[in-house]
């Protein structure tokens, strides 16, 4: 039963269709800057809006949807407020803070622009297939152009496309212990069939989705606040929760490799990722992929630890000896595809890395009237000129271990 995790038909997207609007009208007062998100940034008032609003309580948030769509217009909000002025807010007032804290301890998530706030709840849909990327709406949006709503709705797009392989892959790792290895084979190939069609779709940002709008318009907003001391938040951010109270905290930014469904992939395919990018993490520290489970909602993180306890298809796969020769020769080069699909995966996106990040970052913009935002400025270190990525990693170096470790998982010893 895998309801405990919210995990539905849909995967790690809801049943149906998020909530466009909060019902209460208590709650216009932040619904209307939700709304008007994109001019309040481009015309310089996000911070005034933000600076009167009404310090509002959760008391009336009702169901789940509800408190859905607080934490996605609070993240928006909490993002535009930092990055929406000359220089980066290093301080999120208690009209943000308060309400924002409450509503994110209560589902289980940070209080950031989490990939939950971006891309699982940030959606409608106007039909039941949300694969479907032509009946998707984005919700909020920092600038409400094509290309943030292609980015934003890719995403929901390739997440309802791999929904079909949490049953198909959960039988698949029941049947290790019966060593039914049909069943784990035939799982497999549609493991690699659907790996496949994700990836095409992560190819479809090419076609509403401007490199340079995106690098230098859309992405410094995604920006979190950890490893952004050259981007002028060198202590990360201050929740001012009123009358004294209140927490420096860093936190990664949006990042899609908070996606459950890429992480369920690599666990049921026993893919390890030990290092980031060849540069561990500092002692005390997990790794990115760990760390990233914070930042996924509970029961989904949850579902993930799940599943790892289940068995291990790759060491029934990778066996010298079973016993049942012929059928485990069929069970390894399955294996193997399924791994070549996901290394095919990581080597597509670090494509559209080098396209959307790297290309752009050596090029002028002057698309902007406001290019002294502080968001220019936080894609690229000043000092260093290092590309940092929103989610606080070093970018090439980091996804090409990722991809390696991928790669390497067919072999033994690794
Ligand atoms: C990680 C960039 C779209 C899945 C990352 C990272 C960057 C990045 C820089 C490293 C983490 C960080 O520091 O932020 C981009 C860009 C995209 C894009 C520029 C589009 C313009 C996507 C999409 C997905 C995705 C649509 C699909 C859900 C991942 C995953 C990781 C990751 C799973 C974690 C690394 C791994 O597991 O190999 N991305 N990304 N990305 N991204 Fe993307
Ligand atoms: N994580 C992506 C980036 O660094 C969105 O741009």
């Amino acid at each position: 039963d895998l309801q405990e995790f919210l995990v539905t038909r849909n995967a790690f997207l809801p049943e149906s269709s998020p909530l466009e609007r909060l019902p209460d009208s208590y709650y216009e007062p932040w619904e209307a800057i939700a709304r008007e998100l994109p001019k309040h940034i481009k015309q310089d008032t996000i911070r005034k809006v933000v600076a009167d609003l009404p310090v509002l309580s959760t008391d009336r948030l009702q169901s789940v949807e509800e408190w859905r769509r607080a934490y996605v217009i609070l993240a928006f909000m909490t993002h535009a407020h930092i990055w929406g002025g000359d220089k980066p807010a290093e301080i999120i007032p208690p009209q943000i803070s308060i309400p924002f804290l409450k509503v994110s301890s209560h589902l289980e998530l940070p209080p950031v622009l989490s990939y939950a706030a971006a891309n699982l709840w940030n959606f409608s849909c106007s039909g039941q297939d949300f694969t479907d990327l032509e009946s998707l709406k984005t919700l909020v949006s920092f600038t409400g152009s094509k290309s943030e709503d292609w980015f934003l709705l890719i995403s929901v797009a390739m997440e309802a496309s791999g929904a079909g392989l949490i049953d198909t892959m959960l039988e698949a790792l029941n049947a290790i212990k019966t060593r039914d290895y049909e069943v784990i084979i035939d799982a497999l190939g549609e493991l690699s069939r659907r790996i496949e069609e994700v990836g095409v779709l992560l190819e479809r940002m090419y076609e509403h989705c401007d490199p340079m709008v995106f690098y230098h318009g859309i992405r410094p907003f995604l920006a979190g606040s950890k490893n952004m001391a050259e981007s002028g938040l060198p202590r990360g951010v201050f929740f001012d929760e009123g009358d004294g109270q209140g927490e420096w905290r860093q936190l990664r930014g949006g990042s899609n490799g908070q996606s459950s469904l890429i992480q369920f992939f690599d666990v049921v395919l026993g893919v390890d990722h030990k290092g980031d990018g060849g540069v561990p993490p500092p002692p005390g520290e997990q790794t990115f992929h760990q760390q990233v489970r914070d930042y996924m909602p509970g029961p989904h993180a949850r579902f993930l630890v799940h599943v790892e306890r289940l068995g291990s298809i790759r060491e029934l796969a990778l066996a010298a000896n079973t016993g049942q020769r012929q059928q485990q020769e069929r069970l390894r080069a399955a294996y193997s595809a399924a791994i070549d699909a996901l290394t095919g995966f990581r080597n597509r996106h670090i494509r559209i890395v080098t396209r959307y990040i790297i290309l752009p970052s050596r090029q002028r913009w002057d698309g902007g009237s406001r290019q002294n935002l502080a968001s220019a400025s936080s894609s690229l270190g000043k000092e260093t000129g290092q590309l940092t990525g929103t989610g606080g990693t070093a970018l090439l170096p980091f996804l090409k271990h990722s991809r390696d470790e991928t790669a390497n998982a067919v072999r033994l010893g690794r």
